[in-house]
């Protein structure tokens, strides 16, 4: 992800101004903020423009991107109960960033281990999971998904909204299937949530979601814009800003991430490739896909889960 521009100011002005709201985009008054957000001390550290990104501000991640998790995690326990042969006790995340779900899955009985290539939520998750007193439970590290593999063999794994297409190429995206592959059981399940490219042209160009969220004090306008789909190269380039009042400090700024556009095929030829099979495919509504169906953009996001071995 590429820093565009970002501007720090001290200042008692009033609040980010409301923009409209897609479909897609979450209230203040929507989004749950249930957890004890940990001390962010990032913006006592004197950063330079190109550290002035979203996941270098894990306070601002959390609250922009905080969401009610149960339903997920009633899905992803239903989906271990009925497609894992055996009963699953510890699950991995890769880019599990802001710690949402290790600090969720702990409540439910399952130790979780997570894991992001950014320091700044890697330490930021590390105080949450301690202030929950999770800290046996749940357990957060530095660490790259192109390159990762644990020794440990854990009984199933997680990877939510599209992270995975932080992996652009073919060759990276199998190096993780791989890795994941070899850290997890024989047997074991890998689900992952991305979305596909959309096979109507049209249907392609989306106006700017745009989104306000709000926590003790700190209110957050962010928008996040899929400007271009570059089918040749297989890239989603998306805009993103973020304007944040943060009890009197005002910052602002914007940059460029590119995620992998995803088809199917390719999907399931890397996963295969690497030892995975797809055993079932769920919309955002925990509906199952029929696994022949013509798997497109048009579904939304979905749920695919994978079965190592
Ligand atoms: C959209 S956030 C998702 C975080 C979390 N899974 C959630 O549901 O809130 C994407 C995360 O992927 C991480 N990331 C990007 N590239 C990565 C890589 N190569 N290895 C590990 N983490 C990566 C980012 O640092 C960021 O925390």
């Amino acid at each position: 992800m590429k820093s565009l521009t970002s501007t720090v100011t001290q200042s008692s002005n009033s609040g980010a101004t409301q923009s409209g709201s897609s479909d897609n985009a979450s209230s203040s008054d929507s989004l749950e903020m249930n957890h004890n957000s940990p001390k962010c001390e990032d913006l006592n550290k004197v950063f330079t423009e190109e550290e002035f990104t979203l996941y270098n501000l894990p306070k601002y991640y959390d609250i922009a991107f905080s969401r009610d998790v149960s339903g997920e995690i009633a899905f992803y326990i239903s989906c271990f109960k009925k497609y894992c042969s055996f009963e699953v006790k510890t699950i991995l995340e890769p880019a599990c960033g802001s710690g949402i779900f290790l600090e969720a899955f702990p409540k439910y009985g399952y130790n979780i281990t997570g894991y992001d290539i950014c320091p700044n939520m890697v330490e930021y998750t590390k105080e949450r999971i301690m202030n929950d007193g999770y800290a046996g439970k749940a357990e957060v590290l530095l660490g790259d998904m192109r390159t990762v593999k644990f020794d440990q063999k854990f009984d199933a794994a997680i990877i939510s909204i599209n992270s995975l297409g932080y992996c652009l190429t073919d060759k990276d995206i199998l190096n993780h299937f791989k890795a994941m592959s070899e850290s997890l059981r024989k047997g074991a399940l890998y689900i992952v949530e991305i979305i596909c490219a959309y096979e109507d042209l049209k249907n392609e160009k989306k106006p700017d979601e745009t989104w306000l969220a709000e926590s003790n004090g700190t209110k957050i306008e962010a928008t996040w814009c899929p400007y271009f789909y570059d089918r040749e190269n297989k890239i989603r380039h998306i805009n993103f800003k973020m304007k944040v009042q943060d009890n009197g400090r005002m910052v602002e700024f914007e940059e460029k991430h590119e995620l992998r556009l995803w088809h199917y095929e390719d999907f399931k030829r890397l996963t295969q490739e690497a030892g995975f099979r797809v055993v079932a495919i769920y919309n955002q509504e925990y509906q199952l896909v029929p696994i022949d169906s013509r798997i497109t953009g048009e579904l939304g996001a979905l749920y695919y889960v994978l079965l190592n071995g």
